[in-house]
């Protein structure tokens, strides 16, 4: 064998090791897992760092339940208005936006008020402007009932439906037929669809995503909300 077919053997060998080497880490699982996986993986736990409610895990989807924090906490805002009031939304002290909250001077960090998450009871007024005659619109109870169902024992179908079409299935204001007499909705508003409710956003959201909030609203507290006249901020949380 000359000098020059074992330097170029070497080559050879040190060229496949390579080869295996870095097809190796390709194809290993934990690059994959890394590559693809890694953002909704940092936002699950994200979710689960960010949820301002203790979260009841029990039979649920782990990785859902998180996804569907981080949607409903970092990018959809459902508790801005599906918390009771805004002057409720956060502790005392946790207010972002007061100069002087009441609890006190602001604590540096805003902290959603769990008395009141997505709870519902936000009056948006009376619909479509003061005077008109409509009814007033009021976020729902998103809370999960006894049966550990979200909004009140809603199934997943029904959510979707409600999320991709806002198909109001309480009709809690009909449409009108006669003049407006504060509970049905005038013309041109169609009174079988919730209002101010961002559905016509909501419903280009993946059917995954929906699954997500779905479960993660079956994770958090039943608040049982007790407002005169309005019935349907009741919740029955078995207890
Ligand atoms: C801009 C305010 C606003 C935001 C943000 C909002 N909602 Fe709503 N939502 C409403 C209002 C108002 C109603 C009731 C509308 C009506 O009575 O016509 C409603 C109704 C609903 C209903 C129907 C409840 C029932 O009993 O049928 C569901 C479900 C719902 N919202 C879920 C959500 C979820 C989940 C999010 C976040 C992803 C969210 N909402 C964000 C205002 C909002």
């Amino acid at each position: 064998m000359t000098i020059r077919r074992v330097v170029k053997g070497v080559g050879t060998v040190v060229m496949i090791v390579a080869i295996i080497v870095v097809g190796t880490l390709i194809s290993s699982p934990r690059g994959q897992a890394e590559g693809r996986g890694d953002d909704d993986d940092s936002k699950i736990e994200q979710g689960f760092a960010i949820a301002p409610v203790h979260l009841n895990l029990a039979g649920r989807d782990r990785e859902l339940v998180g996804l569907g924090s981080y949607i409903v906490n970092a990018k959809a805002d459902c508790n801005g208005c599906h918390t009771m009031d805004p002057s409720t939304e956060y502790t005392g002290t946790g207010n972002p936006y007061l100069l002087r909250p009441p609890g006190g001077p602001f604590s540096g960090k805003t902290r959603v008020n769990p008395a009141t998450y997505l709870g519902g009871g936000q009056d948006f007024g009376e619909f479509p402007f003061p005077g008109s005659g409509g009814p007033h619109i009021i976020t729902r109870n998103l809370t999960p009932d006894k049966t550990g169902r979200p909004e009140g024992g809603r199934s997943f179908q029904e959510f979707l439906t409600i999320m991709r079409t806002g198909k109001d299935y309480d009709h809690l204001h009909p449409s009108c037929t006669g003049a407006p007499d504060g509970i049905c909705l005038p013309a041109p508003f169609n009174g079988d669809l919730l209002q101010i409710m961002p559905w016509p956003t909501f419903q280009n959201m993946s059917e995954h995503d929906i699954r997500a909030i779905y479960e993660y609203l079956s994770a958090i507290p039943c608040i049982d909300t007790m407002v005169a006249g309005q019935p349907q901020l009741r919740n029955d949380c078995g207890h």
